[in-house]
């Protein structure tokens, strides 16, 4: 995979991002050892509109308390552990990034849902799953610096069971390119690789999905993005913010991503797909 602007907490700095986590709970008021999931929310659910995005795509997604999920691209757990903490399922999540994974794990323990998600580090395009292990695979804001999305989506059929649901919220190709980089994805334009929605489709189909639903979800994601950047305009980043992750560019990357919204450059797509 291209380096991207993941790549920054790659190198054994687990321990350091845990160590900002904690601290930044402590700065907002909240109890580092026993944080709620509504507490870590800004900085684990990693995607435009957040929690509020992952229960939209739940309630089209159908999970149960049975039902395995692979959520793949699974960041610092925050999807995850919503999903089994609402569903009472249980999810495995996958990210290419070590320290992510194991943060995610220390999460999981500290809101106490170890039993129900885990976390391990892999490639998306080489998933260590047997054939149809899972029911559901879930995805938000993954795909874009993957270049090599037949694979991916062939990846992720290979491990749905047959009729399995593949639940996507993703940021894709607007009408107007190039989209303004920095963005919290990537660094320039030859680390991002954003597809327009037909093309999406087109490649779902390919992998031997049934699109059943496609909604596209920009004018939400643009309207909360444009007051998310009004408000730390004035106030500056919440303590425990995406800034966490990305950096001291995470104001430049959140006021692109606002622009690019706005303008059309980028857009978001909420799809269920169901495998034949
Ligand atoms: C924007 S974050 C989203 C995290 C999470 N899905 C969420 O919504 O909170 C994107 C994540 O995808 C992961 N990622 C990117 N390429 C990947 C790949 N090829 N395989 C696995 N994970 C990948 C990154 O490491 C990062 O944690």
């Amino acid at each position: 995979m291209a380096a991207s602007t993941y790549d920054a907490k790659t190198s054994g700095a687990t321990a350091g991002l845990a160590r900002a986590i904690f601290a930044a709970l402590r700065a907002a008021g909240k109890d580092p050892l026993r944080p709620t999931l509504d507490d870590l929310a800004p900085l684990d659910e990693f995607h435009v509109r957040g929690r509020q995005a992952t229960l939209e795509l739940a309630a089209i997604a159908g999970i149960g308390p049975a039902t395995r999920v692979l959520d793949v691209g699974s960041g610092l757990g925050g999807p995850s552990r919503r999903l089994a903490a609402t569903f009472g399922c249980r999810v495995t999540g996958i990210d290419l990034c070590e320290d992510y994974c194991a943060v995610a794990a220390l999460l999981a323990q500290r809101t106490g849902l170890s039993d129900r998600v885990r976390y391990c580090c892999s490639d998306a395009l080489a998933l260590p799953f047997a054939d149809r292990s899972f029911d559901i695979v879930w995805t938000q804001h993954a795909a874009m610096t993957i270049a090599d999305k037949p694979r991916l989506y062939r990846e992720l059929s290979r491990v749905l069971v047959p009729h399995g649901v593949l639940a996507i919220y993703d940021v894709v190709a607007g009408r107007v390119q190039p989209a303004h980089y920095p963005t919290p994805w990537a660094r320039t334009g030859d680390e991002s690789f954003l597809v327009a929605p037909p093309a999406l489709r087109d490649l779902l189909t390919a992998a031997g999905f049934v699109v059943e639903r496609f909604d596209d979800t920009t004018a939400a994601g643009c309207e909360a993005f444009a007051r998310f950047v009004e408000t730390i305009g004035q106030r500056g980043p919440p303590p425990l913010g995406l800034q966490i992750v990305l950096g001291p560019a995470f104001e430049t990357m959140a006021r692109n991503q606002a622009r690019n919204l706005a303008e059309g450059r980028i857009a978001l797509a909420q799809i269920v797909a169901r495998r034949r």
